[in-house]
């Protein structure tokens, strides 16, 4: 069995060797579908896609403090903070990743990437005006250590914006997460469900993944299958039987 660390360490080592740069579930909105096979490019385009929104819905949210200074839990290789970076020159954009490499790639990109875990954020208290973190959060372990490290580092009024998935009703999750956060201070403040769009990415984006999926490894490769959501996991199962939910998720530093 391999640490967290170390496998994290390999998705971004070999996900840059052959292209795989961001690592997210992805959207796929009705309206952008199209009647040809998808390319690789596609499937990187809907996962930079969760970034766009987010930071749109963020925005939309409101909020008492401006993000002036925003701080991406997992930032993975920086992709997606180097685009929201350029987007809005006036605000810094600061990321955290658990894994080295992914951080040398995202400051090769351009971004300011520290290494870190969320349970222990090299930050001083108060530091920011937003944290923002996709797919990482509730998936980490202790994510309520996470969650009160964020509120540790986020001024009073600060929001916390998060994409996530995860399994049962969508009522369900949001009880979960607002007990969740509320022991460490913040208050769930908006919640979009994104699950179509989520659900047409992995559908839709299946034969490509399943290509990309026959360059990994294949000492690593069953275990990727999962992470892929291919055909046949009980990932793709729960995302097509409706049991997989995927949702923005808007907390207010209280
Ligand atoms: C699903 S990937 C998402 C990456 C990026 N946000 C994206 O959308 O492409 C989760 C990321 O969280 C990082 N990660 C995992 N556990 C972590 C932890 N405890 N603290 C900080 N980062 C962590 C991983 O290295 C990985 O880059």
């Amino acid at each position: 069995m391999i640490s967290p660390e170390l496998r994290y360490e390999l998705i971004h080592v070999w996900g840059r060797l052959r292209g795989l740069r961001i690592v997210n579930v992805g959207l796929l909105s009705k309206t952008e579908t199209r009647n040809r096979p998808y390319q690789w490019a596609d499937l990187q385009h809907w996962c930079i896609s969760v970034y766009d929104q987010l930071w749109a819905y963020a925005i939309a949210s409101g909020g008492g403090v401006s993000p002036l200074d925003v701080l991406e839990i997992g930032c993975g290789q920086g992709i997606g903070l180097t685009r929201l970076a350029r987007a809005n020159p006036g605000i810094r954009f600061i990321g955290l990743d658990l894994s080295r490499a992914a951080c040398i790639f995202a400051r090769l990109s351009g971004a300011d990437a520290r290494h870190g875990r969320s349970q222990k954020l090299p930050f001083d208290s108060e530091a920011f005006d937003s944290v923002f973190s996709i797919e990482s959060l509730f998936i980490f372990e202790n994510p309520e250590t996470a969650l009160a490290e964020i509120r540790r580092v986020l001024k009073t009024g600060g929001r916390l914006i998060s994409a996530e998935f995860a399994l049962g009703a969508l009522d369900d999750i949001r009880h979960d997460i607002t007990a969740k956060a509320a022991a460490s201070g913040l208050r769930l403040v908006g919640m979009v469900d994104q699950t179509a769009d989520a659900r047409r990415s992995i559908v839709d984006g299946e034969p490509q993944r399943d290509l990309f999926h026959r360059k990994v490894p294949s000492y690593f490769r069953a275990r990727f299958r999962e992470t892929l959501s291919l055909k046949g996991t009980r990932r793709y199962e729960t995302w097509l039987n409706g049991s997989r939910r995927y949702y923005f998720a808007v907390f207010e530093a209280v």
